[in-house]
């Protein structure tokens, strides 16, 4: 949820600091803070704000010093105040420390450590980390830092900085994400990759229970019992470009604009004109299609979206029974995971504290996981049995919008791929099945392309303060995450409804002022019902925007205004339909003032529970 990075190099490290931080703002926005060593002393600048602003006030860059640390805060113990903004320190000031986590023992540690005279400046849980460091203060930062970890309960990423150690950075991690990226004379912490891809593309992910010492010249990692590991440097294939916003005004945007891109990034070398090649990457959870019985699809807000459609996918055309689960739900309930199910974990960031948790549920009860994720050297990417990349590049925008096609994308390639090898789709609908797939990217693109009608729409709805979105069948999940994207960057009320379920409560909000968004593609199945769902509202004075089927001129006729998609299977239908709905949300916060990027409460990854 915050945003961290360390950097110790030969050059000053605050203006590094400053852009490396602001690429992490996505994982929290409410204070920001940053820490340097000169002439062996802390010095630091830190106040409530966002970035830009607490920039502008303090001048982050100024600060000196060749080894520094960043933060950028989303806050959960201790309100949106300068004290409880990072980095904390310990009663002499010699030790600073960012965290992203929580301490969940932090109340009986803070009263311990009080007891035995240590003063506190914060209310956070954070604090308390400085002052353990503080107890073994005799020892190197390293040991000093490791006796300290064995107290926490919780989850952890710490970058610490210590005027003792002064050419040393500590990094630790549990259920938090860090990564150490490799550079020349420097090097670097960060909780996501991004941050420090302009400096370097070699990585290295740290485990669960790991301590790493940076210096100028080289990493070392340990476990917590001080033995040192062997790590793995990983060469990133993700470009700094990418995490930039290349002249869009917002990242939401920019990526609204690159599915067409991203699509075919997911599709990448996965299909043949005939087959869907997937043999390698599912083989460690699935050797063989046959014989699984049951699937069962964990995930969190937009992911679990994806996962409803995936549902539909693979029980239409793979024939697998399959449920979907909110991974928060699944952790805590004692589900029944018979042999032969396959547990399917969705995640953008990989990151994701409740997916974690029910994974490593499915996985004690036996289950194999196939992860679908995009953030590679993730936690979910690196502890499932077979990981598909959904290849998006990353996605920075707070509401997820690329990660969503790109993982529906990813849904129907394992859905054709298990159809085939089970025998259920003879060869000439997999051939059909895979000419639709290649059909997307440019009609989405000619989705964006066309989004004047969109951002006129916008216009008109701005200021209305609710919204409804029906649909039915695959298109269901799409009314959820229309109202979903409204939400998050709009902050208008809005509710995702299936279309038949209208009548049975919802339908006492209807009014003139009443927008209803409703999904009305053509297909065989739904069409006319949702024709009949879109008349009880009209019948009400709803005002319906319905989101057809390139070529429907009735659909006119019978509601307000209208969003053309174009056509190809139904199956397809959502890659097409969540489009035109990410930009409308995207306008309506804008001509609203909100900026999207940067929703309030809201953190791109939820790595707390
Ligand atoms: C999407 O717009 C949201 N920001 C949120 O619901 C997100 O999809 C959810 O937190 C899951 O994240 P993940 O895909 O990284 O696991």
């Amino acid at each position: 949820m915050c945003g961290i990075v360390g950097i110790i190099s030969e050059k000053e490290v605050s203006p590094l600091l400053l852009d490396a931080i602001r690429r992490l703002e996505y994982r929290g926005y409410d204070s920001v803070g940053m820490v340097c060593i000169h002439q062996n002393k802390l010095s630091a600048r830190k106040d409530a704000g966002k970035i830009a602003e607490v920039d502008a006030k303090l001048d982050f860059s100024s600060l000196k010093g060749a080894i520094g640390l960043a933060h950028s805060r989303w806050a959960t113990h201790g309100g949106v105040t300068r004290a409880n903004a990072h980095p904390h320190y310990d009663c002499k000031q010699n030790i600073a420390l960012v965290h992203n986590g929580i301490v969940e023992n932090y109340d009986e540690l803070k009263k311990e450590l009080q007891q035995r005279g240590h003063s506190f400046s914060s209310d956070t849980d954070t604090e308390v980390i400085a002052h353990l460091i503080e107890e073994n203060e005799a020892d190197d930062i390293l040991d000093a830092t490791r006796k300290a970890l064995h107290r926490l309960e919780g989850s952890y990423a710490i970058g610490v900085i210590s005027t003792k150690n002064a050419d040393e950075l500590i990094a630790a991690r549990k259920e938090s994400p860090l990564v150490i990226g490799i550079g020349d004379r420097e090097n670097f912490i960060a909780s996501d990759i991004p941050a420090i891809l302009p400096f370097t593309k070699k990585v290295i992910f740290l485990e669960n229970g790991e301590i790493a010492r940076l210096t100028r010249e080289k990493v070392e990692v340990f476990g917590l019992d001080g033995i040192p590991k062997k790590k793995t440097i990983v060469a990133i294939d993700w470009d700094a470009k990418q995490a930039e916003k290349q002249g869009y005004p917002h990242f939401m945007l920019k990526e609204i604009f690159e599915q067409p891109f991203s699509i075919s990034e997911t599709i990448g070398e996965r299909m043949s004109e005939q087959d869907i090649l997937l043999d390698k990457e599912i083989q460690g959870a699935v050797p063989n299609p046959m014989e699984i019985k049951r699937l069962i699809i964990v995930a969190c807000g937009t992911s679990w979206h994806a996962g409803l459609i995936g549902e539909f996918m693979l029980e239409e055309l793979a024939k697998i029974p399959t449920e979907v689960e909110y991974a928060s739900e699944f952790r805590y309930r004692d589900p029944i995971i018979p042999d032969g199910t396959a547990v399917i974990a969705i995640s953008q960031s990989g990151e994701t504290a409740d997916t974690i948790a029910a994974l490593r549920e499915a996985k004690k009860k036996g289950a194999k996981v196939i992860a679908v994720v995009n953030v590679e050297g993730s936690t979910i990417a690196r502890e499932s049995d077979s990981v598909l990349f959904t290849h998006a590049g990353p996605e920075i925008g707070v509401a997820s919008t690329k990660a969503f096609t790109s993982q529906l994308t990813m849904l129907y390639l394992l859905t054709v791929y298990l159809a085939e090898h089970r025998g259920i789709l003879p060869q000439d609908q997999i051939r059909n099945r895979i000419r639709d797939l290649r059909k997307i990217p440019h009609q989405v693109q000619e989705i964006v392309e066309n989004q004047e009608s969109i951002k006129e729409l916008a216009e008109l709805f701005f200021r209305h303060t609710n919204a409804l979105y029906l649909g039915r069948g695959i298109n269901y999940p799409i009314a959820l995450e229309g109202a979903l994207k409204l939400k998050e960057v709009s902050y208008l009320h809005a509710e995702g409804y299936p279309a038949a379920e209208m009548k049975h409560g919802p339908i006492a909000l209807i009014d003139e002022k009443m927008p209803v968004v409703v999904i009305a593609t053509k297909d065989t199945r739904t069409y006319t019902k949702v024709l009949s769902n879109i008349a009880e509202v009209k019948a009400r004075g709803g005002i319906v925007i319905a989101i057809a089927s390139a070529g429907d001129n009735e659909i006119k006729e019978k509601v307000d205004h209208v969003l053309y998609i174009p056509e190809n299977s139904y199956i397809l239908t959502p890659l097409l339909a969540a489009v035109p709905l990410q930009l409308f949300a995207y306008y309506v916060a804008v001509l609203d003032g909100k900026d999207p990027d940067k929703p309030v409460n809201l953190a791109k990854s939820v790595t707390v529970e």
